[in-house]
């Protein structure tokens, strides 16, 4: 097909045949190897000198973009073709667009690339639930009759705060398995928690706002406040939770993971849930409560939730379909005090419009018929299988090597490494190795992005048969020889 060229008035002809050339070879409209009209053809098209259209031709091939071949014609090159607004020697863009400095400076969290498919063996990452066992047989008629409804043109837009069967759905489940008192209109649903944390901070802060994070934490967190220009201050954690005298008074809002902090897994007590609401009310800051994956517990009696002890409304309740369902559906929601309700739903609204109909309805139908409940119940039941087994092989035969936070909720428990292993040189090394080995393992600094963290590994139990537990933690442990020794 010949390419199109437009030419508008009499000037910088050439200028504007390389341009618009260049720009169908970046937008792929002209892919590698395809031949450029010759010269004289185009030139006839477009009605000007043959001159002209070689111009543009000898500029493409200078920079790069084609090959002339003698007596052949001029062709897009296969390989080495310039990147779209790749930096010039000058560090500047051929365009001069930039990002603001802000978003210059950002970057998604380095650990997220290792969160993808895998190869590996033995797959012991942080977080992820078994899609293996997700229930697609009884997933795959609902999707597929809402997305039928949606295609036959019934639905149209949707309600930027979320679809109204799934928002009363959510309401129901919240009050039965969280103790959360909600109705529908307090509920939003969001693209996965992390949406939720970017509307949050959309709507609260101002540039400069100083919001206060755990530490060890959650990084996607801290970026989404970042992004809205916020101050992070990260404030340590012990074993009861955040360290509430820690937080500085001007902070306009706190994060925290109560039900298992993450990454260390232990719940906050109850003294530092009060501790924290009545610091909140006293300082007139919102508490964010990421309640991410509470739903597998595994003994010892649930703690309230921030967002139900909360009586004067400054908890902002979060939760997310990527545990219990599967992450790459993108459902999360959040619950929020009724003076931000608007905002927020507005600010949904700027985002995305709002988060995929067929997805929503579907969810609404799969809480509606028990099958939510019936499936929470089947892998609460597997997790804690898994949970006994991993906690036993690590405390049973590598104590010499580690000491496990104590946690019984989730999908990843947290050990701290001693001996050689509090090395952190020697810990990424092990992790290395264990990765070469086939075995697929963050440490601690890795899925906290801390460097200060306390050395250690942490453990994911979604993706591993219990049984494979044991060699996945020897062939860990043992690929580090001079421990063995
Ligand atoms: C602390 C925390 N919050 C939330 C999530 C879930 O995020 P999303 O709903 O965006 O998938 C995770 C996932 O690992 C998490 O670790």
């Amino acid at each position: 097909m010949d390419v199109h060229v437009r030419l508008d008035g009499q000037r910088d002809l050439s200028g504007q045949i390389y341009r618009q050339l260049r720009t169908a070879i970046h937008d792929g409209l002209l892919r590698p190897g395809d031949p450029l009209p010759p010269t004289r053809e185009l030139s006839r098209r477009l009605a000007v000198a043959r001159n002209t259209v070689g111009v543009a031709y000898e500029r493409l091939v200078a920079e790069g973009y084609v090959d002339s071949r003698v007596g052949s014609g001029t062709y897009v090159r296969t390989t080495g073709l310039p990147v779209p607004g790749a930096a010039t020697a000058d560090g500047s863009t051929g365009s001069g667009l930039r990002p603001r400095a802000l978003w210059a400076g950002l970057s998604p969290w380095a650990g997220a690339e290792s969160f993808g498919a895998t190869t590996a063996a033995y797959d012991l990452r942080v977080g992820l639930p078994d899609a293996r066992l997700f229930p697609y047989e009884a997933w795959r008629p609902l999707i597929a009759r809402e997305s039928r409804l949606s295609a036959a043109g019934t639905a149209g837009y949707g309600d930027p705060a979320g679809h109204p069967g799934l928002r009363a759905a959510l309401a129901r489940h919240l009050g039965l398995s969280r103790g959360v008192r909600t109705g529908p209109d307090d509920v939003l649903v969001t693209t996965g928690t992390q949406q939720a944390l970017d509307l949050i901070g959309r709507v609260l802060l101002e540039p400069g706002d100083r919001v206060a994070v755990e530490e060890p934490g959650y990084p996607p967190a801290r970026l989404a406040f970042l992004a809205q220009g916020a101050e992070i201050t990260r404030v340590p954690v012990d074993d009861e939770g955040l360290l509430v005298d820690a937080v500085p008074p001007d902070t306009r809002a706190v994060y925290v993971t109560p039900a298992h902090q993450f990454p260390l897994g232990m719940p906050m007590s109850l003294r530092r849930r009060t501790a924290l609401l009545r610091w909140a009310r006293q300082h007139g800051a919102a508490v964010i409560e990421d309640d991410y994956d509470s739903e597998f517990r595994f003994g010892g009696r649930p703690v309230e939730t921030l967002r139900s002890l909360d009586r004067d409304g400054h908890v902002i309740y979060v939760g997310s379909f990527s545990k219990v369902m599967l992450p790459s559906l993108r459902v999360g929601f959040l619950v929020a005090p009724a003076p931000l309700r608007a905002a927020l739903r507005t600010a949904k609204y700027t985002a995305d419009w709002h988060t995929a109909v067929p997805t929503q309805a579907a969810l609404a139908r799969f809480v509606d018929d028990g099958l939510l409940a019936r499936h929470i119940r089947r892998m609460q039941h597997t997790y804690a299988t898994r949970h006994q087994t991993l906690t036993r092989t690590l405390t049973g035969h590598f104590a010499d090597r580690i000491e496990l936070v104590p946690s019984a909720a989730g999908l990843h428990v947290t050990a701290f490494t001693r001996g050689r292993l509090a090395d952190p040189h020697a810990l990424v090394d092990l992790a290395r190795r264990a990765r070469a080995s086939g075995v697929a393992v963050h440490t601690l600094a890795e899925v906290a992005a801390d460097r200060s963290a306390r050395p250690g590994l942490v453990f994911g139990y979604g993706s591993i048969d219990a049984r494979d537990m044991g060699p996945g933690l020897h062939r860990v442990f043992g690929s580090d020889r001079r421990l063995d020794g």
